[in-house]
């Protein structure tokens, strides 16, 4: 046994010693906080879906009652060569959720990352036309969702989309297919799994100008009968970008179009910002600099304390619009798990989470709880 994994193995014995004093001392889990308002789910990585992770596997079965594929139903995972599906860890990780009678989520049918080169071309390298195109788009969603048929509960058809401008982003899916090709792979979904809760997902959709080519798309989609039932907001957000204001109007926006609300990737960064952007965008890569990592040895308190009110205040929005935000998941366990360390600078300590690298539940935890609680009283 490695080191590595010695000591993570006494750390979780310790860890779960920890848990139950912290529980003991305020009952109470997320999901229980939440109990009849929405479900709180988290994205859950390889180790935890195999069981080698059993300090992350005891807080989510704790405390969450939903959760979300991180990686691995991602298409360059699942489908990662013409005919070859890689069901191992996907089976592995449904049945975590069943084990746990969970809320189960799958991530992500169509999105222009993480999609192998092959899909989009020929044997000659060539781009497919779009008849072709739409045949391996309709095989993929046949069979993934049609193997999970009744046991994932809602899907990530259609993941992000959109640019900054509220435009279509000019991806492959776009170029070959057409604008349709959302319209098509919502069609295939319904088609796999009539019962499945289905979601357009994306990124810094409060700010308005992205909204507004969501909101957009959505009623388009909505009017052709096309069966969308949830808008993602993926949450990858910051102390002060946006504001609560801000979230509470672009939930009631899309509130209004008649579909339901998911926060779906919630993380709130405390790190300088590296780019000026509000994206999450996966491609963008910033060069390391000591400035852009302040707290590699700890986190101050007053930030600590930042990050609990600013977690109290967005659950308060998403509490405040319990009758159409149905799920609210966190991008990550501990902070240790989440992709912020190496996004979109590498080898960075960051801080974005509800436990702590050791596990622990920060302040931000038992605000969040709090909240939860107070509204049961109301
Ligand atoms: O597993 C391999 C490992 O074997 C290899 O040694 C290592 C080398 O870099 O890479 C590991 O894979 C990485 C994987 O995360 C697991 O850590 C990939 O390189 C890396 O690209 C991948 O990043 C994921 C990213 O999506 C791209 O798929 C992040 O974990 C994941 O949190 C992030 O999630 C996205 C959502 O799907 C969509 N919305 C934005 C969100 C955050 O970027």
């Amino acid at each position: 046994m490695s080191m590595r994994r010695k000591v993570a193995l006494a750390a979780s014995a310790a860890f779960i010693a920890t848990l139950a004093t912290a529980t003991a001392q305020d009952p109470t889990s997320l999901k229980d906080a939440y109990k009849g308002a929405f479900v709180v789910g988290a994205a859950i990585n390889n180790a935890q879906i195999t069981g080698q992770d059993s300090r992350g596997d005891a807080i989510i079965s704790e405390q969450f009652d939903s959760i979300s594929p991180e990686n691995v139903l991602k298409w360059e995972r699942v489908h990662p060569e013409p005919g070859t599906y890689a069901f191992d860890l996907p089976d592995k990780y449904v049945a975590f959720g069943e084990k746990h009678h969970m809320f189960i989520v799958g991530h992500c049918l169509v999105w222009h990352s993480q999609v192998p080169g092959w899909v989009f071309r020929d044997d000659k390298g060539n781009f497919v036309d779009r008849d072709t195109l739409l045949k391996r788009m309709h095989d993929h969603i046949q069979t993934v969702v049609g193997r999970y048929k009744g046991r994932i509960q809602s899907w990530d058809v259609v993941n992000e989309a959109l640019n900054e401008d509220g435009t279509l982003r000019q991806s492959p899916w776009l170029k070959i297919i057409g604008e349709d090709y959302i319209e098509k792979a919502f069609q295939y979904a319904h088609e796999a799994d009539p019962q499945a809760q289905l979601t357009y997902n994306d990124y810094s959709l409060e700010n308005e100008t992205k909204r507004k080519g969501a909101l957009a798309l959505i009623t388009k989609l909505k009017a052709e009968g096309i069966p969308v039932t949830s808008v993602g907001l993926q949450g990858h957000l910051g102390l002060q970008w946006p504001s609560v204001e801000t979230e509470d109007v672009t939930i009631s926006d899309f509130a209004k179009l008649g579909v339901k609300v998911v926060v779906s990737e919630l993380d709130i960064d405390v790190l300088p910002p590296a780019t000026q952007q509000q994206t999450a965008d996966v491609s963008l890569k910033v060069e390391q600099n000591a400035k852009l990592n302040p707290y590699a040895g700890g986190l101050p308190q007053s930030v600590q304390q930042e990050l609990a009110k600013r977690y109290a205040d967005l659950f308060g929005v998403f509490l405040k619009h319990r009758d159409v935000v149905t799920r609210v998941t966190l991008w990550g366990v501990t902070d240790a798990d989440s992709w912020r360390n190496d996004w979109p600078v590498k080898g960075r300590t960051s801080y974005p989470l509800l436990f702590d690298r050791n596990g622990q539940p920060k302040p931000a935890f038992h605000e969040v709880v709090r909240i939860g609680k107070s509204t049961e009283a109301r």
